[in-house]
């Protein structure tokens, strides 16, 4: 029987996580966060102390670190057995795991990883390259993004919401930069499916994106 999978790609703070999560718990299925893979490497890195300009040794630390997942209401992460939740989702984790996510071999050790989530009843798997090349025969595929001030007003509101002191003009320096890196390196950049639906949800609520994304698998 194939297992039906939902890709949704985009840049970071289009609120694709919060879409992925809110229709994988409406449809019952496994949700893959992917960007919280690369972060996690990012923090197994930074606290091995590792040099971050050497792939080899970015590359060893990704080969050898032990993840757990568990996505109830809030995702839980785990890396070798210590909960790592709380310091995902700072911009500096998020930038650091954009630089290492360029090292085609990270990204073809993780690969598998990311696969194995890929289980029934379905799976919505949310990232940059879900539809092009983790998962390129996924049944479903979005785009969703937004403008880059939107995005970066949206990161803002979570990151305060979370209690981390940030600063709006500083947060949208680092989008821009994320997005450009994001999309300009070589190894699966993020980049649309051809046969993906794109959504800007720039001047939308994101339950209207949700609906829009549950209309497309029923
Ligand atoms: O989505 P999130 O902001 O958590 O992702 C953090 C970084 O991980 C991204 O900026 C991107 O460089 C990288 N990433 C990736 N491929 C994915 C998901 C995330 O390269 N599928």
């Amino acid at each position: 029987m194939s297992i039906p999978v939902l890709t949704i790609d985009g840049p970071s703070g289009a609120g694709k996580g919060t879409v992925s999560r809110a229709v994988a718990k409406k449809l019952g299925w496994h949700y893959l966060d992917s960007g919280s893979i690369y972060r996690s490497l990012a923090i197994a890195s930074l606290r091995q102390n590792i040099n971050l300009d050497n792939p080899q040794e970015i590359t060893d630390v990704a080969a050898r670190m032990r993840l757990e997942f568990d996505c109830l209401d809030e995702l839980i992460v785990k890396l070798d057995g210590e909960d790592i939740t709380a310091q995902l989702g700072s911009e500096q984790t998020g930038s650091v795991a954009s630089k290492i996510a360029a090292i085609p071999e990270v990204r073809a050790i993780l690969l598998q990883k990311q696969r194995d989530f890929k289980q029934l009843p379905g799976l919505v798997a949310d990232g940059r390259d879900m539809g092009t090349v983790v998962f390129p025969d996924a049944k479903y595929k979005v785009f969703l993004t937004a403008s880059a001030a939107e995005r970066a007003v949206r990161r803002y509101k979570q990151l305060i919401e979370k209690g981390i002191d940030v600063n709006l003009q500083k947060i949208t320096e680092e989008i821009e930069a994320r997005d450009r890196r994001d999309m300009e390196r070589e190894a699966a950049p993020l980049a649309m499916a051809a046969d993906a639906i794109y959504i800007d949800s720039s001047d939308m609520s994101l339950e209207v994106v949700i609906q829009e994304v549950l209309n497309l698998i029923r």
